[in-house]
This record gives C-alpha cells, structure tokens and sequence, in this order.
C-alpha cells in the first residue's frame, strides 16, 4: 500500500477538527510590586499592549486561503502582536470557533495553562474543550511562564518545551544561562501539533531533530496529517512559527546572540539599575544598545533586512502560485475518475513542498533570524512544487478530456468563495461564542 492511501485508512478525516491551531484581556500582573526589581520589568511587559498593529495575511496573500483550505488558518490570519493581546487573540479569532476545539489552543497563551496541566494531566487538559477553561485564563504571557515564583531564576512552565529540549540535547537545566533565555521564548515560539492519540495534547515533533527534513521525517514515518486539503486530497501537515529552530541554526546563536538580545534589551531605570525590558516587540529601537557592537550602522542594516524580507517574499510568492496550481491540477485528475494511488506521488510532493513552504514562512522574522535558512527551504520548496507539476501534467495529458480550473486569488473575497469559505456565517457564529459565554464571564471581558 502506498503511504497516501495508508494514511487515508489509518486516519479518519476527523482530524480536520484538531487543527484550528491557535494565538485578554489586559491581563493583571501577578508580579509583586513591592519588589522594586520587579517594577520595571513589569512597567514594560504591560507596554506591549501598545504594540497593537497587525496586518491581515490573507487579504495581502489571498492564495494563503488555497493553501491552508480546510485547516483554520484559511479562516483568519494575521501578523503577531504584544503579549498583552494573546488571550484575547485567541478567543476572538475565527480558528476557535465557538469554543468546542481542544483546550490545547490556550497552551502558549499564558501561566494559566501549565498550571492546568500539573492539574489535569497533560492528556486531561488537551482533553478539555477551549471553552470549557477559558474562564482560567487570566494573566497573558506572564511572569511564571519563564520565572520561578520569586523571579531570581528563569524556567520552562511547558512540560513539551522541557520534553522537547531534550529530544535535541539541549536539556534545559544543562544549558547556558544565555540560552536559557532563548528557551522561555522557544516554549511558545516553536512549531507544534496536537497528537490526536493523545487527547489533543500538544507535542513538539523533535526526535528526529527540528529541521524541516526532520519533523517532515517523524511525520512520514507516523503517517500524519494534519488534514485533507479539500482541493487536491493531499494529506497535509502544517508549520507553526518556528523561530526558535531557524534561531538556534543561525550565525547569531553560534555568538550567544538570543531572542533576549535582541528583543528584551538591558536598559538602565532612574536609579541606574539595570533590567531586561519586557517589551519583546521594537527590536530596531535597540540598534544602538544590541546590534551596534557588530554592525556598523543602523541604517545598512536596515537596508540589508529589507533586502533579505524582498527576497524571501519573492520566493515564497513563487511557490505559492505553483502550489495553488498543483493543488488544482490534482484536483481536476482526481475529480475526473483518475484514481488516487496513481495521484499519490505528486499527492506526496504538495504535502513536502507546502510543508517546507510553511516552516520557512510561518517563523515570523525569517529574514532576520535565519535568512539563509529561510531561501534554502523555499528553493527545495519551489523545486518539489514544479515535480508535482511535472507528473500532473503527464497525466493531464494522459486524460485530454479533463480539464482544470483554477481558483480565483486576485483578492480576498473570490479566494473564500473559490474555496467556499463563508465568512460571515463564521463571524455570527464567532460572535454568538463570545456574547452567550465568554462576556462577563471570563476575567477581563467587560
Ligand atoms: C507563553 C507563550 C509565549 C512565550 C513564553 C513568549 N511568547 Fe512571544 N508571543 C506569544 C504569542 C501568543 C504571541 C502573539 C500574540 C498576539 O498576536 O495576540 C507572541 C508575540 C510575540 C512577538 C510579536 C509581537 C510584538 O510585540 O511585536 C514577539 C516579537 C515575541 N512574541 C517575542 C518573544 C520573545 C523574545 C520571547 C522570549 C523572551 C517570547 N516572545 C516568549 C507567545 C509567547
Ligand atoms: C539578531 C537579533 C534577533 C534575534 C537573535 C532574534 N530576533 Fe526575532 N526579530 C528580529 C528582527 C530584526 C525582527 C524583524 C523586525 C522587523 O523586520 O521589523 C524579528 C522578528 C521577530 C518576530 C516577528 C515579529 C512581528 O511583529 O512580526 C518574532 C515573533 C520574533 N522575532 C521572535 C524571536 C524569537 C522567539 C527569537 C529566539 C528564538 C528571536 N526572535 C531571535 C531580531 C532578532
Ligand atoms: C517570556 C519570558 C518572560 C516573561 C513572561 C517574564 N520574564 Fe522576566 N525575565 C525574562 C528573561 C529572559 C530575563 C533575563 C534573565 C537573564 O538573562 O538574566 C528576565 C529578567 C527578569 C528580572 C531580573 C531583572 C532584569 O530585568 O534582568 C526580573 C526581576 C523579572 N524578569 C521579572 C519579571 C516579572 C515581574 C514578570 C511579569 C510581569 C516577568 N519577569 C515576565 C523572561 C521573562
Ligand atoms: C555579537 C555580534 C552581533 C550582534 C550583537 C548582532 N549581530 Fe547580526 N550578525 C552578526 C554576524 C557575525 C552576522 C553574519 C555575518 C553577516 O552577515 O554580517 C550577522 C548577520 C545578521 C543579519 C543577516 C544579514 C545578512 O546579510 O543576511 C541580520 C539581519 C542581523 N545580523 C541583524 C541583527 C540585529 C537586528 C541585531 C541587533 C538587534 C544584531 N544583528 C546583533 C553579528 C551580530
């Protein structure tokens, strides 16, 4: 049996489900005021909710709503912002629905949910429903995510984050302090899937190693898929930001140059102490306390980081459209009688080229974290979406009376219609989740 028709028996489509991944309320402090070296740390991680911009992918990028049809994220998609929003992110985006998705969906949001899996078991909380345990969410990416209760040192609060450092050799404990750092961020800022034998239960794909061929590997081998793609019926998996892996390859980890570095500064408060600040968003307002030891000035590297961001949007935009081309081209063959196991090998370079498409893309910051990385898994990604093409188009030609359409990307709208994704019904059913259970209810939602 090939591996496509495998997966197709061994796992019912219902996975479509478990995917719609995810991302408050200006959330309390639980830091302790009274300690003055908590004050400016805290003054600052509250200042992220003033990091408030972000853009909308898909109406930028409506052949995103091809690509990930059928998995979520073709609902709603948008750039990243402050820490303070995580909560409420996650409850007003369209992914979540109405609240019947796994529990699994708050994980990286805030303390609350580590707490909930000491308490629950880590199979017990991704068991529970998202709405069930919204009402525990409280504090938005806070203090005893990455502290110890009197903040003298930094933790992993994710039972899969220390898990999966350790699948790399890179176990938490044994780790530079520097490093260290880097891992309170790669808890949340890492790729991950919720494994369906497990309750839904977050596990982060590593033991095989957190490359792109290595997480590819483990999903081949285990015959996953994260859902069906509507369009072509390849068995997807899907990429979920990974900047920790692009980080900890780059030339910047060899120097001890973090995520700390770079986004939480040392700054000096009015009394000359100094303190990380907190706010993770405005790493260019820190040229000349964090890049400038290394880089000459601010404004080649700017320069230089807006010639690697053209770069990797050219390339991804060229494996997109090839994408959304195989995804039909596949389609049209299927729907017109030709049978899936011949459809299989191309079926099988979608899902590997989409999936290294993914992993370069969905890690915000690529180009600044590891751009040659980023160009590397684009150019594989691009070379595997022309070889789908190319066994395609022996086969169209095999079938003369079939013939492909292809969905209309020129905007937003004809993409969800292309693909029949209604949004307003999405939306009403969205807003009846927030006004029936969430509003005066959850802590913060007036
Ligand atoms: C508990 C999970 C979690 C941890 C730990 C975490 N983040 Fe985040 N981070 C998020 C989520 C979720 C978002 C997106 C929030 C949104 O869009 O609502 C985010 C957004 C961001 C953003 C974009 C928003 C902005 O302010 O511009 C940056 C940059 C960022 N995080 C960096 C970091 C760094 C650096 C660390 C480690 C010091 C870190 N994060 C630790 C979950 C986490
Ligand atoms: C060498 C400095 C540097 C290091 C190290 C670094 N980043 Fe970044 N990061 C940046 C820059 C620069 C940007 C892009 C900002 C821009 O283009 O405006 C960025 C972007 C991001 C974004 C997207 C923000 C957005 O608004 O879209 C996230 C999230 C993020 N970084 C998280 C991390 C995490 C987590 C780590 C460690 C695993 C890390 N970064 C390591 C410099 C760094
Ligand atoms: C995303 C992870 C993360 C979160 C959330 C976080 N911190 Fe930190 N914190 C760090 C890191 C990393 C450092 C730097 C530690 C080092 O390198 O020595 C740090 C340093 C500190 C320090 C030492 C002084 C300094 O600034 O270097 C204090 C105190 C502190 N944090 C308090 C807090 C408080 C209070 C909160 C909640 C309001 C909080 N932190 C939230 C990661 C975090
Ligand atoms: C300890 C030294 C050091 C620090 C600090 C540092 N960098 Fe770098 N950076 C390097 C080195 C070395 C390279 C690789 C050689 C090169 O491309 O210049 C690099 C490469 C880069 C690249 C890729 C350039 C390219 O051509 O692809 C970007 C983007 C970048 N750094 C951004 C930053 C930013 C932003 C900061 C500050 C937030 C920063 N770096 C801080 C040493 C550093």
């Amino acid at each position: 049996m090939n591996l496509f028709s495998l997966m197709k028996s061994l796992f019912p489509i219902a996975f479509l489900a478990l995917l719609s991944g995810c991302s408050p309320a200006e959330s309390v402090p639980s830091a302790d005021l009274t300690q003055p070296a908590d004050t400016q740390p805290t003054i600052s991680w509250q200042s992220t909710s003033n990091n408030d911009e972000r853009s909308d992918m898909l109406a930028a990028r409506p052949q995103l709503i091809v690509l990930w049809s059928g998995s979520g994220y073709d609902k709603q998609f948008s750039t990243p912002r402050g820490h303070q929003f995580a909560i409420k992110d996650v409850t007003n985006v369209l992914r979540t629905g109405d609240g019947e998705k796994s529990a699994s969906c708050w994980s990286c949001k805030g303390p609350a949910a580590p707490a909930m899996m000491a308490e629950f078991g880590e199979n017990g909380f991704g068991g529970k429903t998202f709405g069930e345990v919204g009402h525990r969410m409280d504090v938005s990416v806070g203090c005893d995510d990455c502290h110890s209760p009197d903040r003298k040192a930094l933790k992993l609060a994710r039972p899969f984050a220390q898990k999966a450092m350790a699948k790399v050799q890179q176990d938490f404990d044994t780790m530079s302090p520097a490093w260290q750092g880097a891992q309170t961020c790669g808890q949340c800022h890492v790729t991950y899937y919720f494994q369906p034998e497990q309750d839904n239960r977050v596990n982060i794909p590593w033991i095989f190693g957190n490359d792109a061929d290595a997480i590819e590997k483990y999903y081949d081998t285990r015959r996953f898929y994260d859902w069906i793609h509507p369009l072509s019926g390849a068995p997807m998996v899907k990429a979920r930001h990974p900047e920790y892996e692009h980080w900890s390859r780059s030339e910047h980890a060899k120097m001890d140059v973090t995520c700390v570095s770079c986004h939480m500064p040392t700054q000096v408060d009015d009394e000359g102490r100094e303190y990380h600040s907190h706010n993770t968003g405005k790493v260019m307002d820190n040229f000349d306390s964090t890049c400038a030891s290394c880089h000459a000035s601010k404004k080649s590297l700017q320069a230089k980081l807006s010639k690697r961001k053209q770069q990797i949007d050219d390339a991804r935009t060229e494996v997109e459209k090839l994408l959304v081309k195989a995804h039909a081209e596949a389609g049209a063959l299927w729907r017109g009688g030709v049978n899936q196991t011949s459809l299989s090998p191309a079926l099988m370079d979608i899902r590997h080229a989409q999936w290294r498409w993914d992993f370069a893309v969905s890690s915000h910051g690529v180009h600044a974290h590891n751009p040659s990385e980023g160009l590397a898994l684009l150019a594989t990604a691009k070379r595997q979406a022309q070889q789908a093409r190319a066994t395609l188009a022996v086969m169209l030609s095999q079938n003369p009376e079939i013939e492909v359409s292809y969905p209309d990307i020129s905007n937003k709208l004809a993409a969800q219609q292309a693909m029949g994704l209604d949004e307003a019904a999405l939306q009403q059913q969205k807003q009846r989740f927030l006004d029936e259970q969430v509003k005066g209810k959850w802590p913060g939602w007036e």
